[in-house]
């Protein structure tokens, strides 16, 4: 079983317990933005915006710590097409709901990189006057960064690797690995294999 792991980099214990704390400050600094009503006053009010592929093993378990109402808009964006390891610029695959007007949104992504990923959706988010802009990662490759972005919410800063498990993803594998971890050089192809949305 994923022979191709050389290492873990984060467990999933570790992971689990951020991932908690995190949902607990996001579920703070919502309930305080949307004042005595609350998330649950008007429904709607809170949307998060998870980037496929990568993000929906996070998101999922991020949601399920936070105790109100939230709707749930999926978009693919892909920085890593083919078999690149290196972001070659972030392009929409899916259409960005046309409804974000007046809400709070939170877009949940696995890992900020470049962070041309993040600053696209951001920027199309924004385009729409939503009441808050939020966004949230759970790994943080600080040394990539080429746009100048900082997320609200980040789990782990990271060091400049190249990793996979819990959603993200090498060639399309690994999404279902439960720990963070380093492939071995070997399961990784000459040409650069790897990378998904
Ligand atoms: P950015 O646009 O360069 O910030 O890239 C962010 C996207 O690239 C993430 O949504 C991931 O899908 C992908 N990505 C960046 N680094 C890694 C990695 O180490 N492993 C797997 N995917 C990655
Ligand atoms: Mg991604």
């Amino acid at each position: 079983m994923f022979r191709d792991i050389d290492r873990v980099l984060i467990d999933r214990e570790r992971i689990a317990s951020r991932v908690h704390d995190m949902a607990a400050d996001l579920a703070d600094d919502l309930v305080r933005d949307m004042g005595p009503a609350g998330p649950d006053g008007e429904p709607g009010q809170v949307v998060f915006i998870p980037i496929l592929t990568g993000a929906i093993v996070f998101v999922a378990d991020l949601i399920r710590h936070l105790p109100f109402k939230l709707r749930l808009e999926l978009v693919a964006i892909s920085s890593y097409p083919g078999r690149s390891m290196t972001s070659r610029g972030a392009a929409m695959r899916s259409a960005l709901p046309d409804n974000l007007g007046g809400r709070h949104v939170v877009i949940v992504d696995d890992i900020l990189d470049s962070g041309r990923t993040l600053a696209l959706i951001t920027s199309l988010v924004r385009e729409q006057s939503p009441a808050s802009v939020r966004t949230c990662v759970l790994l943080d490759k600080k040394v990539r960064r080429a746009e100048a972005i900082t997320p609200d919410y980040a789990g782990f800063e990271i060091p400049d690797e190249f990793v996979v498990g819990y959603g993200l993803d090498y060639d399309g594998y690994y999404r279902n690995h439960p720990d963070i971890a380093v492939l071995r050089p070997d399961a990784i192809s000459p040409k650069g294999a790897g990378g998904g949305a």
